[in-house]
C-alpha cells in the first residue's frame, strides 16, 4: 500500500464516521503561547475547542498535521525517528469518548489496513480498570496482550493546557528484533521488536502551569497515528526511511554522493539524517521559518548545517541541499500546495545558508580536529567550553556540531563553560554595537558609495513595500547581511521618518522573502537619505529584494500625538507669556515630550496652570491639523512660526491647527488636536540664561500619570483619614505641628542636660589650683550647648569648661574660661586650638569662649583627656 493511499484511507474512514476532515495548521503556531516554538502535535489547533473557548466546525474532527518534534534530534537516521512527521488524527470535543475511540483504532488498523490482531499489544494508565475492561470486553483484546505503563499520559503542550491519560498501540515487527513480550519478556515500551503506532489520549483534564490539575468540561478525544511508522508496518519494511515517504529523497541524496543506501550503516545514518532534515527544511520554510540564531530560526538553521556536515560525511563537498529540497517539494507539493507556490524561496534560502556555512565548515572541523588531539595530549576527555565556544566565536561553529564531533570522538563537552563565554562575548558586543553609532563620518563615505537616495512616504503610509537599495555593516557595504549582524538599510521608498526637527526617528521591521530586519532608528544623514539601522534578526536580506517595511504603529502614534502637543503647548506658552517667547529646542518621543522656550522668569504655578488649561482646551476643540507646502515668504507673511536660526527651503511645510497655530515643520501630525488626548506638563526648570524647559505628557501616557496621581491622593487621603480636597491644608496643620513638637522636644533635652550639671561639678579635676571640667553633654544644638557652658559657668564661678558633644553627626567643642582664669593665662581660644586637631577638625576664639568641630566623632573622648594637660601649660605658660 502506498502512503499517499494509507492517509486517503485514513480520512476516508473518518469522513465515513462523521468526522469534518480539517486541514493541516501551519508548523508555525499562533503566538498566543510563547512557550510553544512549533507544532508538535495534531491537537494543538482543536485546544480552544476542547477548552470551549471557540466553536469546532463539527463535534468529530480529522487531519493530518505537519508536526516537527526536537527531542528526538540526536536519534534521526535510526529506524523510527525522524523531527518532521505527518501525524493522521481523529478527534472528539465532547462526543465519543474511550469506547468510540478504541473501537474506531482497532477497526481501521485490523480491517482498513489489514494488520492480524495477533500482532498487537496496547498499553494502559496504572489502575486504569475501566480501559482494560474496554479493551477486553469490547475490542476483544486477550487480557494478556494489555500492559501497564506509568508514561501512559499525555500534554499539554507549552507550560499549560488540556491533558490526559492515554492507551497506545503497539505492532509487533517480528522475531528477528528480540523475544516477545509474553511470558516474562520485556515490557513492549522497552522492546525494539514492538512499535508504538497509535496513541490514543483520552483528554479529561487541563493542567495549570503550577502543575495541578482539574477535569476538563467536556471529555474529548485526541488520536495520533505517526504517518511515516504506519507506513514502515504496512509496506512490511525495516525503517520508516525505507519507505516511499524517504526513498526518493534519499536516492537523490545518494546519487549526488555517490554512494548506495543499505551498503553501511554509517552512510545509511547520514542518508537519512539528510532526508528528514531536507523534509522538515523545505516545511518551515515554506510555512515561514527563517534561519536564525534564536527560537524556531535557530532550530530551523540547527537542521540545516546539520544536513551540510552529513553531506561532507558522504563526501559531498559542494553546495547539494537545493537538490534534494527540490525532490522534496517534487514529492509532497501535491498534498502541500505551499512548498510548490515557496519553491523559489526555499531553494534560495536553503542555498544561500548552505553556502555561508560550508565556508565556515571546513576550517572548523580542521580546528576541532587539532582541539581534540590537544584534549587529548593533556590527558582529558573533556573539551574546555572557553575553545567551544571560540570554534563558534570565530568558526561560526554551532555548540550542537561541536557537541556531536566531540561525542563521536568519545570527549565530553564543558557546557556551563561555553555559556559564560557566549555570555561574556554577548555583552562585548552590545557595547560594540553602541560604538557602531558613534561612526557618522566615515558612515557617509560608505552611504555615497552606495550612490542612493529614498524617497519618504511616511505622512501617509506607515507600511510600504519597496526595494533594498543598499546595506552598510559596520565598516563595510555589502551585498547580503546575516542574521546576528548590526547594519544600516536603505531603501529606495520608505514610510519611516527619520529623525529630525526633534521628532525621534521610527522603529518597526523590514521583511523579505528570506530575512527580517528589526529597525532600532532611522536616521537622515543626508537631505535625500533616510538610513534604517537595526539588525538581522532572522535569515538574510539582500541588495535589489523586495520588501515589507512596516513601522511600529502604536509608538508612532504615540510620538505623533506628542508632537501635536508640542505645537499645541508652543502656541499656550504664546498666549501666556506673549510672542516674545520663542522655542529653543525640543524633543518629541513615544513616552514624553520636552519642549525649551525662551523666558525671563519662571512661568510659576500659577502659569503653568494657565498653559494647561488652554492646551486642553485647544485639544477638546477637536480642530483637524492640516499640512500644506507653501512658499516661504508666503508662511511668514501668514505668520507662521518658524525657528529661529534655522534654514528653510523656499518651498516650506506649514502645520496648521486652524484659529489656534501654525508653524513650519516637516513632523508627523495627528489628524485632528483631539487625538491628542490629555495634555499634562510634568515639571517646569531653568536650563540656562533665558531659557526654560517643560516636560509634558499627552494621549495614554497623560490619562496614565493622571490615574497613577489620583490614585495616590486618595491614598493619602485614607492614609490621613481625610477628604482629597483637603490632604493640602491637613499636611500643611501636620508640619505645623510637627515644627512646634521640635521645639519643645529641644526645650526638654536641655533641661535633661541641665539637671546633670551637678554631676559633672562634682566631676571637676584640680589642675594647679584652677578647677577644670571637661565632659561629654548630648546636646540637641550648638545653642544648646553654649546654654549649658553658660549655666556651667555660673555654677562654678572659678575655673574653666570643656563639653564635647555630637551634633548633626559631627563632633563638636565647646570651651568657656571664668575671667579669673583668664587672668591667669588660660586661653579658651587655644584650648580649642590645641584639642580640635584630634578630631580632625579646627577651632579657636576668644580668651572666654571658643568653640570647633571636626568629623572624627570617635576621638570625642580623647581630646577631652587632653584638656588637663593643656591647662596646665598655660597656667605654668
Ligand atoms: N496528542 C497525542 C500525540 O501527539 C495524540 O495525538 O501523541
Amino acid at each position: 500500500m502506498q502512503s499517499d493511499q494509507i492517509q486517503h484511507l485514513f480520512t476516508e474512514y473518518f469522513a465515513e464516521r462523521g468526522h469534518h476532515a480539517m486541514a493541516s495548521s501551519s508548523l508555525v503556531p499562533p503566538a498566543d503561547d510563547p512557550t510553544v516554538l512549533l507544532t508538535t502535535a495534531g491537537m494543538q489547533q482543536m485546544t480552544p475547542f476542547f477548552l470551549g473557548l471557540a466553536t469546532p466546525p463539527a463535534q468529530r474532527l480529522t487531519t493530518i498535521q505537519k508536526c516537527f518534534r526536537t527531542v528526538d534530534i540526536d536519534e534521526v537516521g535510526d529506524e523510527s525517528h525522524c523531527t518532521f512527521f505527518e501525524m493522521l488524527g481523529n478527534f472528539s470535543v465532547g462526543d465519543y469518548y474511550k469506547q468510540g475511540a478504541m473501537e474506531f483504532a482497532w477497526e481501521l488498523l485490523t480491517q482498513g489496513y489489514g494488520i492480524d490482531p495477533q500482532r498487537m499489544v496496547v498499553t494502559i494508565y496504572p489502575g486504569e480498570e475501566e480501559t482494560r475492561q474496554l479493551w477486553i470486553n469490547v475490542i476483544g483484546v486477550a487480557p494478556e496482550r494489555i500492559f501497564v505503563d506509568p508514561d501512559c499520559t499525555w500534554g499539554p503542550v507549552g507550560d499549560s493546557g488540556p491533558m490526559g491519560l492515554n492507551s497506545e498501540i503497539y505492532v509487533d515487527l517480528g522475531a528477528h528484533l528480540g523475544p516477545d513480550c509474553f511470558e516474562g519478556g520485556a515490557n513492549p515500551t522497552d522492546s525494539p521488536r514492538y512499535l508504538e503506532v497509535w496513541n490514543l489520549v483520552f483528554m479529561g483534564l487541563y493542567q495549570e502551569t503550577d502543575g495541578t490539575r482539574r477535569e476538563l468540561e467536556s471529555k474529548n478525544i485526541d488520536t495520533g497515528m505517526g504517518l511515516e511508522r504506519i507506513t514502515m508496518v504496512l509496506q512490511g519494511k525495516e525503517s520508516i526511511y525505507d519507505t516511499d515517504l524517504y526513498m526518493p529523497i534519499i536516492e537523490r541524496a545518494a546519487g549526488i554522493a555517490g554512494v548506495t543506501y543499505r551498503d553501511n550503516a554509517e552512510i545509511d545514518r547520514s542518508l537519512r539524517v539528510i532526508a528528514d532534515h531536507s523534509r522538515a527544511i523545505s516545511f518551515l520554510i515554506a510555512d515561514g521559518v527563517l534561519p536564525g540564531n534564536e527560537g524556531r530560526g535557530y532550530v530551523l538553521r540547527r537542521i540545516l548545517r546539520r544536513a551540510v556536515r552529513h553531506g561532507r560525511v558522504l563526501g559531498i563537498e559542494r553546495p547539494f541541499l537545493t537538490e534534494v529540497v527540490e525532490t522534496v517539494v517534487a514529492r509532497f507539493g501535491g498534498r502541500y500546495p505551499e512548498l510548490t507556490a515557496r519553491q523559489g524561496t526555499i531553494a534560495r534560502i536553503v542555498l544561500h545558508e548552505e553556502e555561508a556555512f560550508g565556508r565556515t565548515l571546513s576550517a572548523g572541523i580542521t580546528r576541532f580536529e587539532a582541539l581534540a588531539a590537544s584534549t587529548q595530549a593533556a590527558g582529558s576527555t573533556t573539551v574546555p567550553g572557553d575553545e567551544a565556544f571560540r570554534l563558534y566565536h570565530t568558526y561560526g561553529f554551532p555548540f550542537e556540531l561541536t557537541a556531536e564531533l566531540a561525542r563521536d570522538a568519545g570527549f565530553e563537552l564543558d557546557r556551563a563553560g561555553f555559556d559564560a563565554a557566549l555570555e561574556e562575548a554577548r555583552s562585548l558586543s552590545r557595547q560594540s554595537a553602541a560604538t557602531f553609532a558613534d561612526t557618522g563620518r566615515s558612515r557617509l563615505a560608505l552611504y555615497s558609495q552606495a550612490g542612493v537616495t529614498s524617497a519618504f512616504v511616511g505622512y501617509e503610509h506607515l507600511q510600504h513595500a519597496a526595494t533594498v537599495t543598499a546595506l552598510v555593516g559596520v565598516d563595510t557595504a555589502a551585498e547580503t547581511i546575516d542574521a546576528g549582524s548590526v547594519a544600516d538599510l536603505i531603501l529606495d521608498v520608505t514610510p519611516f521618518y527619520a529623525e529630525s526637527g526633534g521628532q525621534v526617528g521610527d522603529t518597526g521591521e523590514i521583511r523579505t522573502e528570506s530575512g527580517v530586519f528589526r529597525v532600532d532608528d532611522t536616521q537622515r544623514p543626508l537631505p535625500n537619505l533616510i538610513v534604517h539601522r537595526g539588525e538581522v534578526i532572522d535569515g538574510y536580506l539582500s541588495v535589489g529584494q523586495p520588501v515589507m517595511a512596516t513601522v511600529d504603529a502604536e509608538r508612532r502614534t504615540a510620538i505623533q500625538r506628542n508632537h501635536t502637543a508640542t505645537h499645541v503647548l508652543h502656541r499656550a506658552l504664546r498666549i501666556v507669556l506673549g510672542d516674545e517667547t520663542h522655542q529653543a529646542g525640543s524633543l518629541v518621543a513615544p513616552d514624553r515630550l520636552r519642549f525649551d522656550f525662551t523666558a525671563r522668569e519662571p512661568l510659576g504655578a500659577a502659569g503653568l496652570q494657565r498653559v494647561q488649561q488652554i492646551a486642553n482646551s485647544a485639544t477638546l476643540a477637536n480642530t483637524a491639523v492640516t499640512t500644506e507646502q507653501v512658499a516661504h515668504a508666503d508662511a511668514v507673511a501668514r505668520g507662521a512660526m518658524a525657528l529661529f536660526g534655522e534654514k528653510y527651503g523656499d518651498i516650506v511645510r506649514v502645520v496648521t491647527i486652524e484659529g489656534f497655530s501654525a508653524e513650519l515643520c516637516g513632523g508627523t501630525h495627528v489628524e485632528r488636536t483631539g487625538d491628542v488626548g490629555p495634555v499634562v506638563v510634568l515639571n517646569e526648570a531653568s536650563v540656562g540664561s533665558g531659557v526654560r524647559r517643560i516636560e509634558a505628557l499627552s494621549g495614554v501616557a497623560a490619562v496614565a500619570h493622571l490615574l497613577q496621581a489620583d490614585t495616590l491622593s486618595r491614598e493619602l487621603a485614607r492614609t490621613l483619614h481625610s477628604e482629597q480636597q483637603q490632604i493640602l491644608s491637613d499636611v500643611q496643620r501636620l508640619q505645623a505641628d510637627l515644627r512646634e513638637r521640635e521645639r519643645e522636644v529641644d526645650a526638654l533635652k536641655v533641661q535633661v542636660a541641665a539637671a546633670n550639671l551637678d554631676g559633672l561639678l562634682d566631676a571637676a579635676q584640680e589642675v594647679d589650683g584652677t578647677r577644670v571640667v571637661a565632659a561629654r553633654v548630648a546636646a540637641p544644638s550648638r545653642e544648646a550647648m553654649l546654654q549649658i557652658g553658660d549655666r556651667l559657668r555660673d555654677k562654678l564661678q572659678s575655673g574653666v569648661i570643656v563639653l564635647a558633644s555630637e551634633l548633626d553627626g559631627q563632633a563638636a567643642l565647646l570651651a568657656t574660661v571664668t575671667k579669673d582664669q583668664v587672668a591667669r593665662g588660660v586661653h579658651a581660644g587655644r584650648i580649642i586650638q590645641a584639642t580640635a586637631a584630634t578630631i580632625g577638625g579646627r577651632g579657636g576664639g576668644r580668651p572666654e569662649t571658643a568653640q570647633g568641630g571636626g568629623t572624627d566623632l570617635a576621638q570625642l573622648d580623647a581630646a577631652l583627656a587632653q584638656v588637663a594637660a593643656v591647662v596646665k601649660d598655660q597656667l605654668a605658660g
